[in-house]
């Protein structure tokens, strides 16, 4: 009998012993992205004009790094607040942690190099080598391609300081440890593979983070087989429930009725209509309409190309919950 007790003691040290060893390799050796320090960014006109394209219209930066007025229909980004970052999520409203979207006009970026800055949005992890929390989606803007992750660097540099610090983000235990783990190599895009309006429409459904909100995920990692056919639930400020729609060509529960001009109509009908009141309880949606209004009507018309091209699924959502 004591004999096993003495196994048993020996092999729950053993295991606590390996558990604090583990514990303490991922603390001290993880983020483990590189810099690349040959990343540099040229400020042409043509990068910054790009870049302004892609922040204020694919990548809906300023929908989480502004203050957003969310009494109006999709959140209006209030325009002199832009890059100012700022928007809370805490523990309460259901996330690990306590954390601000960043501030990233030049009043915080102007100290790192284009290296820093493409390493945290491309691979989630920030000057001081900390992980970002994923909602910052670098796991889509990964597939970046290298001309338009510089274009987005160049025009960041350019838009107006905004002088705002908030509370350095702090997670709890364990998804502090875990959240070391998440962050992700660039996959940059090969420009010369983007030949058609199907490729080009998959690239911007990427990188726009489409799949963030439309395709269900368990704990983090999507699930394959439910791509695009919606359920996200989000909690919106102003009361009620929205929920990302099946935009799956289905016919019945997806778009596959929608013709591409009405596709194309949907988006246009927000741009320059970021004032729509939501009355408290109405209608209200996370989904940043009056930032994609601002694609042109071709890269919408490829986005709805693609989305053509993927599995259909049955999935009936009701996209608002009062
Ligand atoms: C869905 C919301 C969301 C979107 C869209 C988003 N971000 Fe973020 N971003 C965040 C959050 C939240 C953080 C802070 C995460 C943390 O502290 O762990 C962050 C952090 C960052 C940081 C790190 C700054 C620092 O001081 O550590 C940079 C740089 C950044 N984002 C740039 C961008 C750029 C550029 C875009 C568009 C191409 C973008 N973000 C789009 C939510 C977002
Ligand atoms: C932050 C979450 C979020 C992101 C990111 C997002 N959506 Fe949505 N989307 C929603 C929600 C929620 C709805 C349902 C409510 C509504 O209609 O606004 C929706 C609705 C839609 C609809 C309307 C479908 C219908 O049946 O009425 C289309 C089309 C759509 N999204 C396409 C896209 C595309 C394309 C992208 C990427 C460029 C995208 N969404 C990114 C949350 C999101």
């Amino acid at each position: 009998m004591n004999k096993y007790i003495k196994i048993l003691g020996s092999l729950i040290s053993l295991i606590f012993i390996v558990t604090a060893l583990i514990i303490l390799y991922i603390n001290f050796s993880y983020p483990n992205i590189p810099l690349d320090n040959s990343f540099k960014v040229e400020m042409t006109e043509q990068n910054i004009e790009r870049g302004k394209y892609l922040v204020n219209s694919v990548n809906a930066c300023f929908h989480c790094h502004s203050t957003v007025d969310f009494t109006k229909f999709s959140g209006k980004i209030i325009e002199n607040e832009k890059g100012k970052g700022g928007r809370y999520y805490p523990e309460e409203g259901g996330f690990p942690g306590n954390f601000y979207s960043s501030n990233i006009t030049p009043y915080n970026l102007k100290d790192w190099s284009d290296a820093e800055i493409y390493r945290a949005i491309t691979s989630g992890v920030n000057k001081n080598g900390d992980a970002l929390f994923p909602l910052m989606p670098y796991h889509a803007y990964k597939y970046l391609t290298l001309d338009d992750a510089k274009s987005i660097i160049a025009y960041l540099r350019t838009i107006k300081p905004i002088e705002a610090k908030y509370n350095k983000s702090e997670f709890t235990f364990p998804f502090s440890l875990i959240l070391k783990t998440i962050p992700n190599k660039p996959e940059p895009t090969d420009k010369s593979s983007l030949t058609n309006n199907i490729e080009y429409g998959k690239y911007l459904v990427n990188i726009g983070g489409c799949e963030d909100c439309h395709t269900p995920s368990e704990g983090g990692t999507p699930d394959e087989n439910m791509r695009f056919a919606g359920g996200f639930e989000i909690p919106m400020e102003t009361g009620g429930i929205c929920k990302a729609a099946n935009i799956t060509p289905d016919n019945e529960t997806g778009i596959g009725s929608w013709t591409k001009e009405k596709f194309i109509q949907r988006f246009k009908f927000y741009q320059n209509n970021d004032s729509l009141i939501v009355k408290s309880g109405g209608f209200n949606s996370e989904m940043p309409w009056t930032v994609y209004a601002n694609m042109t009507e071709e890269d919408l018309g490829s986005i709805y190309e693609y989305l053509r091209t993927v599995k259909p699924i049955k999935n009936r959502i009701q996209k608002f919950i009062p």
